[in-house]
């Protein structure tokens, strides 16, 4: 085995980041295929914290890290975070960074057309993390986007002049805005491209001439399965495929080419932003679950909304990713309740439901069917083989693996990288 897909089972925020970082120490490769800074990947290495947005959290543990055709990026975000990494000692330079040529830039006019929609009250909110994401694959998918190769392109000031002028009359015809001032932009741009263009390469050739040398690749999801574009809550999802799937699609690399997948499942449901959430708590264990996970976004800080697990969705998960295996994050959070509830179906005018549904009405009407069981009121962030977990612990992975009829290949207390209990490695 030798090729692994990570991928969020719920609306992100799942703890990708730590286990990503984890693993990376078997890849030699970590690419990110979709998504850009509306991400925020947390790791704790030997106590100190690292916040990524762009760069695949693989870059902590030395390894070669691409940004994926798939993905949509800020160049002066990237740059930013660059420069953060750096003054942490990381080491940072085109042998390390490769960024894909047909990856898409995110433009100022693309974070100004996010922000007037979301808070115009003219079209529906949903939530967005504000850094221009929707709108910049909106151009991509009308053939109207720029990418890092169009940066080195000879015709790049007239192409972005065109685009931004149409730009500026919808922010101020349509939105009564301040209109983008074109040239300054493209000088802005002119100096990313100055210091991004030898990290751009042709990220494909790169992947398969790894693959051939028996190199291993670890893909990065962004986000979750339940923010997919297609076969999450639409219309409050991301507008990029988070699946499993598109870890092809998303760097240029073949389906053949995918040995294992890991879906990342907190041992709680946490969601941003708007759109319904069945097994959402509105009570004093909700509160306990936000304040012992310190669940706030790492890319907005706002509150994330907090609830119990939920199988139906991860069994969507399962599905739609092809998961071979689960991660799940955060168990240590809880520790000292009294009972845990499992959501093993919904109840939707008096029928049982055991697909997620489609249709955004039938979902929020849903009741979440529940099966308890008794918590644990052992710190278990010190454990590091299974068999010392509390038996009640034990008992709540086992319902997850049934209900789910998938292997829990490892179990993380805690956010440093030791603070992890290993099942089944899947490099071992
Ligand atoms: P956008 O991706 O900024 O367009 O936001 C669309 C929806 O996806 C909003 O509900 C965001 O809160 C959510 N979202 C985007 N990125 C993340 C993430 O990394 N974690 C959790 N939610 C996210």
């Amino acid at each position: 085995m030798s090729n692994l897909v990570i991928v969020g089972t719920q609306w992100g925020d799942e703890g990708k980041g730590k286990i990503v970082d984890l693993l990376a120490e078997y890849s030699d490769f970590v690419v990110r295929f979709q998504g850009g800074n509306n991400a925020g990947h947390t790791m704790v290495v030997d106590g100190e914290q690292f916040i990524s947005h762009l760069v695949p959290s693989g870059i902590l543990q030395k390894k070669v890290c691409i940004i994926g055709n798939g993905m949509v990026v800020d160049p002066g975000v990237l740059l930013d975070e660059i420069d953060y990494l750096k003054g942490k000692g990381v080491q940072i330079d085109p042998k390390v960074l490769l960024i894909s040529q047909k990856a898409h830039v995110i433009m100022p006019y693309h974070k100004a057309l996010d922000a007037a929609r979301e808070g115009c009250g003219k079209s529906k909110k949903i939530g967005t993390t504000g850094r221009g994401i929707g709108p910049c694959y909106e151009d991509k998918a009308a053939r109207r986007g720029i990418r890092f190769i169009d940066l080195l392109d000879e015709d790049f000031e007239s192409n972005v002049r065109a685009i931004a002028e149409e730009k500026n009359f919808y922010l101020s015809k349509f939105h009564e805005l301040d209109t983008i001032d074109v040239d300054e932009l493209i000088n802005t741009y002119k100096s990313y491209r100055d210091r991004l263009a030898p990290h751009i390469t042709d990220i494909s050739v790169v992947l398969d001439q790894a693959v051939r040398s028996g190199n291993r690749i670890l893909f990065e999801g962004a986000q979750g399965t339940h923010l997919d574009i297609d076969h999450g809550t639409y219309p409050y999802v991301t507008s990029s495929n988070t699946i499993s799937g598109n870890a092809c699609c998303g760097t240029g690399i073949g389906p053949k080419r995918i040995d294992h997948i890991i879906g990342i499942v907190k041992a709680y449901t946490t969601r941003v932003g708007e759109g319904p959430f069945p097994t959402e708590l509105f009570d004093a264990t909700g509160d306990f679950l936000q304040e012992k996970g310190a669940e706030f976004g790492a890319t907005t800080g706002r509150r994330r909304r907090c609830g119990w697990i939920d199988i139906v969705m991860l069994r969507n998960a399962v599905r739609l990713n092809s998961l071979t295996g689960l991660a799940l994050t955060k168990l240590d959070v809880l520790g000292g309740l009294d009972e845990i509830k499992i959501c093993t179906s919904y109840r939707y005018r008096g029928e049982t439901i055991e697909h997620f549904p489609v249709s955004l009405n039938v979902l929020a009407e849903c009741e979440p069917v529940f099966e308890t069981i008794a918590g644990w009121k052992e710190d278990i962030s010190g454990i590091r083989h299974v068999e010392d977990l509390p038996e009640n612990t034990r008992r709540y992975l086992r319902t997850i693996e049934t209900l789910t009829e998938t292997p829990v290949d490892l179990i993380s207390v805690g956010p440093g990288r030791n603070e992890t209990i290993f099942m089944n490695h899947p490099f071992q």
